[in-house]
Order: structure tokens, then sequence, then C-alpha cells
């Protein structure tokens, strides 16, 4: 099956079981991205069923020496993610944890040129606090879902990154990239 072909059906089949997939815009913009950057080494919070992590696998199965490391802690979603990695024929490109992002992060001994932050809204901030030292310099950091138009409780879970990133003069940019989702991002100095 081609690669678009195999993302469409794994988007279709996880909307019905309500997994908030990253839309095909901010995939696509995301691995825009991932190809400027030439980025060889992923980090990613926040694996669910894959989807994500398999478009970044397709953006860098050519460049070598290149791998991703995604977190997850969901253990019925990491089981997913490898079931689809192997689907996907990605999973020699992955290296996924099954483990609470906020206590592995520390121990990661690598550092990243790409980062992309997905895991639970409301440490958004906490997130952005440990990879900053596991970013390599200009390195891209992302973090989803800053701006959902649809939930109003959703700017609560947001503003201790809002208020870190303004407080401490953290050069940011919000991009909308769809109606309903925008990222920001951070270029790690
Ligand atoms: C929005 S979904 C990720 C979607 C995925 N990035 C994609 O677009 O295909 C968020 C996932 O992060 C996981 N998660 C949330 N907080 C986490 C944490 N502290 N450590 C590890 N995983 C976490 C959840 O279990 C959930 O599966």
């Amino acid at each position: 099956m081609k690669e678009e072909e195999f993302l469409k059906k794994l988007k279709a089949h996880w909307e019905k079981n309500d997994i908030p997939n990253i839309s095909f815009t901010n995939a696509k913009f995301l691995r825009d991205l991932i190809k400027i950057k030439k980025a060889k080494k992923i980090l990613e919070i926040g694996t669910a069923n894959g989807f994500s992590t398999i478009n970044f696998a397709y953006e860098i199965k050519n460049l070598s020496y290149s791998s991703i490391t995604t977190i997850e802690f969901s253990p019925k979603s990491y089981a997913d993610a490898l079931i689809n990695f192997k689907e996907a024929w990605v999973e020699s490109l992955i290296n996924p944890i099954l483990w609470n992002a906020l206590d592995v992060i520390p121990k990661l001994k690598e550092k990243y040129d790409f980062v992309f932050i997905d895991g639970m809204k409301k440490r958004s901030k906490d997130f952005l606090l440990l990879v900053r030292n596991k970013t390599k310099k200009w390195g891209i950091i992302i973090i989803d879902d800053v701006i959902k138009f649809k939930k109003i409780e959703h700017k609560e879970k947001m503003l201790p990154l809002y208020n870190y990133v303004e407080e401490n003069k953290i050069s940011h940019n919000i991009i909308p990239i769809d109606v309903d989702d925008w990222i920001m991002m951070i270029i790690k100095d």
C-alpha cells in the first residue's frame, strides 16, 4: 500500500475511535520543517496510535542514521502504535518508550534537532522545560494545540506555557495551521 493511502486508512480508522491525531495539514507542515532541517534525531511526546510518528518516519527514512524517539504512557496506545509501526514498515526507525515523559526525558542521553510536544496539554510548559536541555542549538521545538477555538477550558490548560514563554522572553511564533489547531514554534538558541 502506498504511504499516503496507508496514512489515510490509519487516520480514518482511528477517528472513529476518537484518537486526537494531528491533521494532514499539520502533518505536512511538520514534515516540511523536518525536511528543511534535515532532522536526524526527532523526539516526540505523545505517540498515541503513531500517526504523527509514522508521518515523521516517512520523511526521514532516506536520511542515514535518522531516528525518532517517541514517548507514550498509555499501554493500550503504545501497543496499537507498535502494530502500526510494523504495518507502515518504519519500526526500525523508531525507538518507542512506554513511560511517563515527565520522568523519562531527564534520562535521555541524546540531543534532538526536532522536538514535537503533543502530550497532556496542561503539562506543555513542563515538557518544554525538560526538552530545552535536550534540544540542539537551532533545533526546532513544536508545541501542538496552543489554541483550540472550540474548547474554552483549553486556554486555561495552556496558561502556564504562555506565562512561561512571556516571563522568560523566549522567542516564539504561534502559527495557525488549521482553523482549530495552532502550534507554537521555538527555535532553541
Ligand atoms: C494528542 S495525543 C497524541 C497524538 C499523536 N501525536 C498524533 O498526532 O498521532 C496525546 C497522547 O499523549 C499521551 N500522553 C499524555 N501525557 C503523557 C505523558 N506525561 N507521558 C507520556 N505520554 C503522555 C496520551 O496518552 C495520548 O496518547
